[in-house]
């Protein structure tokens, strides 16, 4: 994520600018590459995870005692834009631009490869601002033919970034489409881009233009959630799918807040540590706006069973970044022993419930809310 404001003063909304703007961005400081470097090591402890929940413990499947399927015979495979993945499963966008990210990008997407699995890289601001910065984003050499998403950030729009950052962004990694992040808490609490007017208008323009060189372009939260009205707004705007990124797995504000260089900074990232949309509901509110939109649902999965749910509640994908970061970083063993448990997981959740494929569980009669309240399942190391 992006762009840190690590080294602001205490002043606040005052950034030191880093180094020189690049052309046709005048208005934007370049951010230090290194804030990547922070962002994974405080990643990889849990201290970022929200305390609320996903909400995913509060569906239950009901079980079928007689499901009438066989486990081995389901069917994971997901269409999506063109692509038909091995499995409702994606690495969401993480990192990129300095070696180390690019070491456990290329790791992260040789097992996507493998799996048949969706992946998208971090923000690509600084690969943009810097062709040395470019190469640590590629990750085709090992995933040719993965649906694979370029990334930044909406702020980049209101700053004057368009179709032409849009294009290189997505030619840099030889992407299928784009993914444009939303993040206006993430941005207000690090002293960031805060001038989010007129987004709406620009997002369309940029849609209109892409559409007819068919990039899709993809909206998404980093972790707060989309809300119906977000959702309508984005719908409108032509988006061409969703990831509703909700509250319950890694708060951004938190990450902020530990990755501040001020007390004042780290107290207001703290401030903000549980706002959120918590993903479940973030779901059901796209889906209350459009049972068609392409919806990718990050934020708050732990397990193959919270991916069952997350497609149950009407995802068509369900994404993780933190879980994907955490056994990436502890090598190529762990990951893939991780990618076959969630798979695992998800087979054995739609076997308990009779649904032979993916339309199946997300038309699932199976699926009930419960009332009582429960512990936080499985928090993550
Ligand atoms: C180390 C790290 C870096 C991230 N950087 C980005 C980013 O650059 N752009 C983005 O859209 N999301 C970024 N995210 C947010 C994730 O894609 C995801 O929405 C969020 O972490 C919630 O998912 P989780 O609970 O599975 O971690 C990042 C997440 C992690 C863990």
């Amino acid at each position: 994520m992006p762009e840190s404001a690590e080294g602001a003063p205490l002043v606040l909304d005052v950034e030191e600018p880093l180094a020189a703007p690049a052309a046709g961005d005048a208005a934007a400081p370049r951010r230090d590459p290194q804030s990547k470097a922070h962002h994974i090591d405080a990643c990889l402890t849990s201290a970022v995870e929200y305390r609320k929940s996903a909400g995913f413990e509060r569906c239950d499947f009901v079980n079928q005692a007689l499901p009438e399927v066989s486990l081995e015979g389901l069917d994971l495979s997901q269409p999506l834009i063109g692509k038909t993945l091995g499995a409702p499963l994606m690495i969401a966008p993480m990192t990129g631009g300095i070696e180390r990210a690019h070491v456990l990008n290329l790791r992260l997407a040789a097992a996507a490869q493998r799996h048949g699995l969706a992946m998208g890289v971090g923000s690509q601001r600084v690969g943009l601002e810097s062709e040395e910065r470019a190469a640590f984003f590629r990750v085709r050499s090992v995933a040719p033919s993965i649906l694979l998403f370029a990334n930044f950030g909406v702020g980049q729009l209101a700053k004057g970034w368009g179709v032409d950052e849009a294009r290189r962004a997505v030619d840099m990694i030889e992407a299928d489409a784009l993914y444009l992040h939303m993040n206006p808490i993430q941005e207000a609490a690090q002293g960031g881009d805060v001038d989010f007017r007129g987004l709406a208008a620009r997002i369309k323009v940029l849609c209109t233009a892409l559409n007819k060189e068919r990039i899709p372009v993809f909206a998404r939260e980093v972790g707060f959630g989309v809300s119906a009205e977000a959702a309508r707004l984005l719908i409108d705007a032509g988006i061409s799918g969703i990831d509703c990124a909700g509250a319950g797995g890694t708060s951004w504000s938190k990450v902020e807040g530990i990755c501040a260089k001020s007390e004042r900074r780290r107290k207001m990232g703290m401030a903000f540590g549980e706002w959120g949309i918590p993903t479940a509901t973030a779901i059901r509110a796209v889906r209350s706006v459009s049972t068609k939109i392409p919806l990718i649902a990050t934020g708050g999965l732990r397990s193959g069973l919270d991916l069952a749910k997350a497609i149950g509640l009407g995802a068509d994908v369900g994404a993780m970044a933190r879980p994907f970061l955490v056994a990436a970083d502890a090598g190529e063993e762990a990951l893939e022993a991780f990618i076959q448990d969630t798979l695992l997981e998800l087979r054995i959740a739609m076997f308990g419930i009779g649904a032979a494929d993916l339309d199946a569980l997300r038309g699932t009669p199976h699926l009930r809310e419960i009332d009582h309240e429960t512990p936080r399942t499985r928090p993550l190391g």
